[in-house]
């Protein structure tokens, strides 16, 4: 039971008769509607009961819940994260509804990131599918599972353009590009939050990390960045533009610096960008105590002065650290910072809760997880979105698909791991859940013809004592499957790596594996594009699976004895080695492009080489200009052909589109589907523009010999750019224009912009 707290009592008979409606005001959801509410219960609140709403804290650290209670009791909290359980939900919330002034409820956060029980690939990877209505699902099932558990807010989608696979973090993003970044953020957004946020299984998005986070010098996480103006309006905030386009509920900002100042206190990012232009209405969270990180900075004296940064800047909600609870009194005494931002933050923290209906339904039903936790459905849907994220990296000789029945020797580390398997940031997964690499082999193959041998015992292991049940192993097989990579611990928040090749014994298990003249299949399951320049050679065929998640066993299975054709592209670069980074499609042409005509091998160069007798363009002299992997490739078991690209027109004017076609032909033996991706070239801009940019992709599939005409509807809107005071520009001028299986390949034409 609701209490009949003042607030409530004047909602339900009060404002009804006061706008003019009969209706029971608490179920009428229209935004106009919550406005109103919004505003009476603000004109309500003390100072104390609003510098509350804008606090949150993690029992945990607050000391337990019942010096939870207390605050909340009081009125003095908005917000707790990483409480856990239906019921403990249940009984806080039923502390803020009853016993404090206003019955104001609590948002509960929870970092539910690429799953809740479920766990689904590692964010990297679901951008790999290219699959967006797999994606939205995958969300949508993580809302309803987390929700059962009393969660109405998940921090996620993160949607921090990475290109460097030495950040840790580069698991939970969608890679390189704006466009991918955009589409996760999209799916995401609209998966948790459904149609409408009030159904009790949907959960409020939190885009973050606003912004650039993911430009950490040398991948070193929580790092400076240095962002121009250029690439931050056109490579890292489109993502959140389309965040809040598809109703995102609120933000994060991150930890990092931009430019000399944090991300945390940069009121023209937040309150200029993101709340007035992008329109914004929801509320914006701090990281974990990124106010008050502004003093490591250098940014803040004290906390005192990160409160007043922070506030000035536009976060509303201040997560973990206390300067707002501690000192907004003080500073406002000081007319330091304005009643007014408190009272936006305010409003904004309540018109979510509004929108949730918490107000309305605050307590969660304590029996839901019973039939969403575990849910066969779920498995499946894990499955599907495992199966469509990994990349098929080489296929030499076609040795897969393996035939059933294939004697296969399975080994590495990764192979039979099920905490490992689930990747970074999964508090709620559960490894008992897990389906391995080996069980699902065992299943699908027969025991009898898979014969396991780890060889090491965790991907850092450098013992190669286990080497020899491997060649026993291998002695029995005709195939050989290695699963290598690393744990989930190698990857996710503060796990850079300085180096991407891979660790422990791992290469000289490959090795071993490759001399016995049998063919090698590797599986990787990463957090990140792992260095196989010095490995990739051993492997006739590379599966590269990220860290796939519950179902990564059944999933692989499928993939390796063909059950299922492979799908995945890649949404990132993948580097010969780590000196190579930062590499990505988009980059600029330079003044001296690089070409394989003037670039000489380190090896091939004379011993007493002359100076200037070699090419003076863009590249290294030991890994050239071409990455290992180019973004958008993947292959399949069985071939594409594009041809016959094709252009509606050779001009189009601002405000018009042109239509872009080729044909792909399957010219293999089975069924697949390729992902078909549409990609300009502007050729001179007032600002320098990249060499490629993807604009769109479509999913084609075609039975084998079949013919599909794929056709792209171009508009002059895709064709314009962020000028550095953030203004958009649609310049006339000759573009590019490809049809493409990858960033690096594809069939091109020609048009002018009138
Ligand atoms: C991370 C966020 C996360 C938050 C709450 C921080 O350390 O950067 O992404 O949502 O913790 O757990």
């Amino acid at each position: 039971m609701i209490k009949l707290t003042k607030y409530f009592l004047m909602v339900v008979l009060v404002l009804p008769v006061f706008f003019g409606c009969t209706g029971n005001a608490s179920t009428v959801k229209s935004d106009d509607d919550v406005e109103k509410r919004v505003e009476s219960l603000l004109s309500e609140m003390t100072l104390d009961e609003k510098i509350g709403q804008m606090s949150q804290v993690d029992p945990g650290v607050f000391g337990g819940l019942e010096n939870l209670k207390k605050v909340v009791r009081n009125g003095q909290l908005g917000s707790v994260l990483n409480l856990i359980g239906a019921k403990e939900v249940n009984e806080l919330q039923r502390v803020a509804i009853e016993e404090s002034r206003l019955g104001i409820p609590l948002i509960i956060g929870r970092d539910v990131i690429h799953g809740y029980r479920t766990i689904f690939p590692i964010p990297l990877g679901m951008a790999a599918s290219w699959n967006e209505d797999l994606v939205r699902e995958s969300a949508a099932i993580a809302a309803k599972e987390a929700a059962s558990m009393g969660i109405n807010w998940t921090f996620a989608p993160m949607i921090d353009v990475s290109r460097d696979p030495r950040w840790g973090r580069i698991a939970e993003s969608a890679g390189e590009d704006p466009l991918l970044n955009s589409m996760v953020a999209r799916a995401m957004v609209q998966g948790y939050q459904g149609d409408d946020l009030s159904d009790p299984l949907t959960i409020a998005a939190c885009a973050k990390h606003f912004v650039g986070y993911g430009a950490a010098e040398g991948g070193r996480d929580y790092n400076t960045t240095v962002i121009s103006d250029l690439q931050l309006h056109n490579v890292y905030l489109p993502p959140f533009k389309e965040a809040v386009k598809a109703g995102a509920a609120t933000v994060m900002t991150a930890f990092n610096e931009i430019n000399g100042i944090p991300a945390s206190g940069h009121k023209h990012n937040i309150r200029d960008i993101l709340k007035n232009e992008y329109g914004f209405d929801g509320f914006v969270v701090s990281d974990w105590a990124s106010i008050q990180e502004m003093i490591s900075h250098g940014f803040a004296r004290d906390l005192k002065h990160a409160g007043e940064l922070g506030l000035a800047a536009g976060i509303d909600m201040e997560m973990a650290s206390r300067s707002y609870n501690d000192y907004l009194k003080e500073l406002l005494d000081e007319g330091k910072v304005d009643m007014e931002w408190v009272d936006d933050a305010v409003a904004r923290i309540l018109r979510i809760k509004f929108r949730l209906g918490l107000f309305d339904n605050p307590y969660v039903d304590e029996s839901l997880a019973d039939s969403l936790l575990v849910n066969v459905e779920h498995l499946k849907v894990a499955r599907k979105l495992a199966e469509e994220s990994v990349v098929l990296l080489k296929n030499e000789n076609q040795v897969l698909p393996l035939k059933k029945g294939t004697k296969v020797a399975l080994i590495g580390p990764m192979a039979n791991q099920p905490y490992e398997q689930l990747g970074t940031w999964i508090f709620d997964g559960d490894e008992n859940d897990s389906q391995t690499v080996l069980e699902a082999f065992n299943a699908f193959n027969g025991d009898n013809n898979v014969f396991f041998a780890e060889g090491l015992e965790y991907s850092r292991d450098k013992s190669t004592k286990g080497f020899a049940e491997v060649e026993r192993a291998i002695a029995q097989s005709e195939v050989v499957v290695a699963v290598v990579g690393e744990e989930a611990i190698l990857s996710g928040e503060a796990k850079s790596l300085a180096e991407l090749d891979f660790v422990g014994a791992q290469g000289e298990l490959l090795k071993l594996a490759a001399s016995k003249g049998k063919p090698v299949v590797m599986i990787v399951m990463s957090g990140r594009p792992a260095g196989l320049f010095k490995t990739q050679h051993l492997a006739k065929s590379i599966l590269y699976a990220w860290h796939p998640g519950t179902m990564a066993g059944p999933a692989l299975a499928n993939l390796v004895f063909g059950e299922t054709v492979p799908v995945g592209k890649l949404p990132v670069t993948f580097p010969k080695g780590e000196g190579q980074v930062p590499i990505y499609y988009a980059h600029k042409m330079t003044g001296r492009p690089a070409d394989a005509s003037t670039w000489t091998h380190i090896d091939e160069i004379p011993v007493q080489a002359v100076q200037h007798s070699l090419g003076n363009t863009s590249h290294t002299l030991d890994y050239g200009f071409t990455p290992l992997y180019p973004f958008g490739y993947g292959l399949s078991y069985t071939s594409f052909e594009y041809s016959d690209i094709n252009i509606s027109a050779k001009s189009l004017s601002i405000g018009e589109s042109l239509k872009v076609s080729a044909t792909i032909t399957n010219t293999g033996d089975v069924e697949g589907a390729e992902t078909v991706q549409l990609y300009t070239r502007d050729l001179v801009g007032s600002y320098t523009r990249p060499v490629r940019e993807l604009k769109d992709y479509q999913r084609v599939t075609l039975s084998p010999g079949e013919s599909k005409e794929v056709v792209f509807e171009l508009n002059s809107d895709q064709l314009g750019f962020y000028f550095p005071d953030g203004e958009f520009v649609v310049e006339p001028g000759d573009f590019h224009v490809w049809i493409a299986p990858n960033a690096a390949e594809g069939l091109r034409a020609e048009f002018e912009l009138q």
